[in-house]
């Protein structure tokens, strides 16, 4: 049974000084049986986050929020694999801001995939339409075309083994109140396992965890685990409010005991 798994991406909010309080709050709020938990700090608080975490609830994971494609070189402010090793165990990729303002491809972010795995960072490979696309009904060719474009390369066993994770993230969605339906992100997550199919996944990416991300909230969170193919959520803006974080956590902990994964 396919993990349940609820990231917070934190994106360019909290300082050094403040997110060792904030992680250690919301861990004490998720204490979850059978949920998977990971904060996703901005890179200057992983270490606060690291520290704050060991000794109030190891269990929940650090993340970073993205890596460089190489593994060093003459790239100014950016951060590689191997420096993250030590201070963050997963890493969202092709996350859509990153897309739009960093000029992120899917060749590069196919990259930055093998950047880290090779430094046994569990991915999060994030996927998502615009808005446009969603309304002229190209949202699923969009995705299987991210999906190729960043893992054509890739042996599917070796990204299997490293934990490959996938993030629906429909990007009219995101820090905009407005959210997919449950059964639109169903849908979506299984055209993502059909993708994975035709990529040479010997299981269909059967076991590939699928979260949706866009405005998920304790009220809607319900919504979208309450579909099968739905394995958890990847939280933005209510990732920095313990009293969301509680429900939805709490919400998906409930989908755990049902899989049998809280004992
Ligand atoms: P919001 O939850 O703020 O819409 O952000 C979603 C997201 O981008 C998570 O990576």
């Amino acid at each position: 049974m396919r993990d349940v798994i609820v990231a917070a991406n934190w994106k360019m909010h909290t300082t050094p000084a403040d997110a060792g309080d904030l992680a250690v709050t919301l861990a004490a709020r998720t204490h979850v049986a059978g949920v998977t938990r990971v904060i996703c700090p901005p890179f200057v608080c992983l270490a606060a986050v690291r520290d704050a975490l060991a000794s109030a609830d190891p269990d929940v994971a650090v993340g970073a929020q993205n890596v460089h494609h190489e593994l060093a070189g003459a790239y100014t402010g950016e951060i590689a694999a191997p420096m993250l090793v030590g201070l963050a165990t997963w890493v969202i990729i092709g996350h859509s801001e990153r897309r739009r303002d960093a000029g992120e491809t899917d060749a590069r972010i196919g990259r930055k995939l093998a950047r880290a795995v090779d430094a046994d960072l569990r991915p999060i490979l994030c996927v998502g339409e615009q808005l446009d696309e969603r309304e002229s009904g190209r949202a699923v060719p969009v995705v299987e075309e991210q999906l190729r474009g960043a893992l054509a390369d890739h042996d599917p066993e070796r990204l299997a083994a490293a934990g490959l994770v996938i993030a629906y993230e429909p990007v009219w969605a995101i820090g905009t109140g407005r959210n997919a339906t449950g059964a639109d992100a169903a849908a979506m997550a299984e055209a993502i396992r059909s993708a994975l199919a035709g990529l040479g996944w010997s299981d269909g990416g059967a076991g590939v965890p699928i979260l949706y991300g866009g405005s998920v909230t304790s009220v809607n969170i319900g919504e979208f685990l309450s579909e099968a193919a739905i394995d958890g959520a990847l939280v933005g803006g209510a990732s920095l409010k313990p009293d969301e974080m509680a429900g939805i956590v709490a919400r998906a902990g409930m989908t755990a005991a049902a899989r049998g994964l809280a004992a």
